[in-house]
């Protein structure tokens, strides 16, 4: 039901390195992490970076939108000074060179697919997934398929109409009413939900209903063991000092 690993690093390395950059993955290979959840956006030609807040400020100096910016600009930011000297000049990454970089690492993955501006859903879910689906062509093995993730039901459902074959997880901060109709309409393999709005009967829900479960963004390692007696699957982690990849 769930083929995929179980310890995921949060924004490619979790809160030791830069989020959602190479550095972020190389820090999850150093401790131990073969699999990681980064986020995608567009930039304003449409290229589709890893890249979790909509504008500049916080991990990239400056100051204006992802959306309304090229990649000719954001690539020349430094993406990692923000978090520590010693990862000043660290740039951001295209998906695609997220992608290679985790191909050849052997980096299993999840791609949240994350809207610069709500207009750009569809466009962001169908770009993503052709760049995904383009990379893994002709792999069949379920197990070694990305999962796409999105808050956006239009991004997942742009992603299933351009790349059916790629397995789908809807992501929400909180399970909602409708939550295995949506499912069902995006033929999501999973629901992905904070932990913090997580109760064992609704784990239980989802479990029963043949859906697999994955949790953001669980730091504490009792509380990872807590979600797990739960029946949940797999998580994701900005500590990954704290616990061990093969925890589960
Ligand atoms: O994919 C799970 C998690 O990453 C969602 O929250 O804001 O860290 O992207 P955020
Ligand atoms: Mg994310």
């Amino acid at each position: 039901m769930w083929p995929y690993p179980k310890v995921l690093a949060h924004r490619g390395g979790g809160t030791l390195a830069p989020e959602n950059t190479l550095a972020g993955f190389r820090t999850g290979l150093q401790h131990g992490y073969r699999a990681a959840e980064f986020d995608v956006m567009l930039t304003r030609d449409e290229v589709p970076i890893l890249m979790h807040d909509p504008r500049r400020g916080r991990t990239l100096p400056g100051e204006g939108l992802i959306a309304e910016t090229d990649w000719a600009v954001l690539r020349e930011l430094d993406a990692g000074a923000w978090l520590d000297a010693s990862f000043a000049g660290e740039r951001l990454c295209t998906l695609e060179q997220g992608l290679d970089f985790c191909l050849e690492h052997g980096i299993w993955m999840n791609v949240e697919i994350k809207p610069a501006a709500a207009a750009h859903a569809r466009r962001t879910g169908e770009l993503a997934a052709q760049a995904v689906a383009q990379r893994f062509a002709g792999v069949s093995l379920q197990a070694s398929l990305p999962v796409l993730s999105s808050f956006s039901f239009e991004a997942l459902m742009a992603a299933k109409e351009t790349a059916p074959d790629l397995p789908r997880g809807f992501l929400v901060d909180v399970i909602p009413d409708d939550w295995e109709a949506r499912l069902a309409q995006l033929q999501a393999v999973a629901l992905h939900t904070s932990h913090k709005n997580l109760t064992p009967a609704l784990a239980g829900q989802v479990k029963a209903a043949g859906y697999g479960l994955f949790c953001y963004t669980v730091n504490d390692p009792a509380r990872a063991a807590e979600i797990r007696g739960w029946g949940v699957d797999a998580f994701c982690t900005d500590r990954i000092d704290l616990i061990p990849a093969d925890a589960w």
